[in-house]
């Protein structure tokens, strides 16, 4: 027993709970494709970076990637592709938990709720949407529309506070803030205001330069991109257009393979590529052989993990399921206090 400063009496272990609580973190990536560099740059790797100074819970989330068209009959394999290679990228599941968004269903219950407080204003004003609906003319559905009503009951369910994310999710982030002071406005305080927080590299351009990078587009770098796939796509990789010729100067500055070299590259690469490129003494092609090695050299043994844990899934089945197993029992408590304060149960 430990004496507290009112004088009370409370046992050693509840203390130690207090004195070691850290701050929710919460997050999630979509099982729609291969985890691609823009995703690891932009998100993964702070995710990572984070794991000892947060309580952190990562999602696979696969009612979101629903929301557009699928197939069935592989997204088992998506799921367990995504979460293999978070894992082997290094999101530690000693660490943290990870965990499949439908294995743990008050998400979609806790989003209906919050469907309730949420204006159809603020939706239609949501830039993903706008682009995900150009996108996907043919299936702009009413999940789409509503996905960022999901995703806020994605973090707010785990009382999330911080919410690491790459650029494009910051809006999505800032309403699920307003959300939540709805909620606690209307029916009592509950749920933290989440915060979002950027990476170093929170908006990673697609080889083309011109969009973002991702999977709808198919611009992107995948995580367990074969050595020469990445060299073939980096070859063809959009630079600074205003250099038509070898002998022309280039500029890194406008350069998105040269802003590549800053994530994969050595500090003495960059200024030499830098100054090199600009008086000419070094061509694009030359370029993007230095960052296809340095690039290759990094994702090798994330590619190696992935594909090990990919061909004997039965140890991220197990993650996953540990994962879901502790998701749930958080996600009951808060609903049953959800329920309390509207009056429902
Ligand atoms: P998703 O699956 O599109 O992407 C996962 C994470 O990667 C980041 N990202 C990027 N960062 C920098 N440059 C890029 N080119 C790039 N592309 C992707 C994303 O910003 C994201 O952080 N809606 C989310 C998933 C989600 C979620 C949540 C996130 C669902 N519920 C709750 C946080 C909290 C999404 O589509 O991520």
């Amino acid at each position: 027993m430990i004496k507290c400063m009112n004088g009370r009496l409370k046992p050693f272990r509840y203390v130690l709970q207090i004195t070691t609580m850290k701050k929710r973190l919460f997050s999630g990536i979509q099982p729609s494709g291969e985890v691609h560099i823009g995703n690891y740059l932009g998100a993964i790797k702070n995710w990572i970076s984070l794991l000892d100074d947060y309580d952190c819970i990562f999602s696979i989330v696969d009612y979101h990637a629903i929301t557009i068209e699928y197939d069935p009959g592989i997204m088992q394999e998506r799921i367990i592709n995504a979460a293999a290679t978070n894992i082997a990228a290094g999101l530690d599941p000693d660490r943290c938990i990870i965990f499949v968004q439908s294995q743990v269903p008050e998400h979609t219950e806790l989003a209906w709720i919050l469907n309730s407080l949420t204006p159809m204003g603020i939706l239609e004003r949501m830039t993903q949407f706008k682009d995900k609906a150009q996108q996907n003319e043919k299936n702009i559905n009413v999940g789409l529309f509503d996905y960022p009503v999901l995703q806020t009951a994605d973090i707010l369910l785990y009382k999330g506070c911080t919410v690491p994310i790459g650029e494009d999710q910051v809006q999505h982030v800032e309403l699920s803030r307003e959300i939540a002071r709805k909620f606690n406005a209307r029916y009592g305080d509950l749920f933290p205001e989440p915060q979002h927080l950027l990476s170093n590299a929170p908006r990673i351009m697609g080889l083309d330069g011109k969009n973002k990078m991702s999977k709808s587009m198919n611009n992107y770098i995948s995580l367990i991109e074969e050595p020469e796939a990445i060299w073939k796509k980096l070859s063809r990789a959009v630079t600074d257009e205003n250099r038509k010729r070898r002998d022309d100067p280039g500029n890194p500055d406008i350069c998105n393979v040269y802003t590549l070299h800053k994530y994969f590259s050595t500090d003495s690469e960059l200024d030499r590529i830098n100054k090199e490129c600009r008086s000419a003494e070094i061509g694009c092609v030359d370029c993007k052989r230095i960052l296809s090695d340095n690039m290759i050299k990094e994702l090798a043994p994330i590619r190696e993990k992935s594909l090990e844990l990919i061909n004997n899934p039965a140890n991220v089945i197990d993650t996953l399921n540990t994962g879901a197993e502790k998701c749930k029992k958080i996600a009951e408590e808060t609903m049953k206090e959800v329920r309390s304060l509207m009056g429902l149960r």
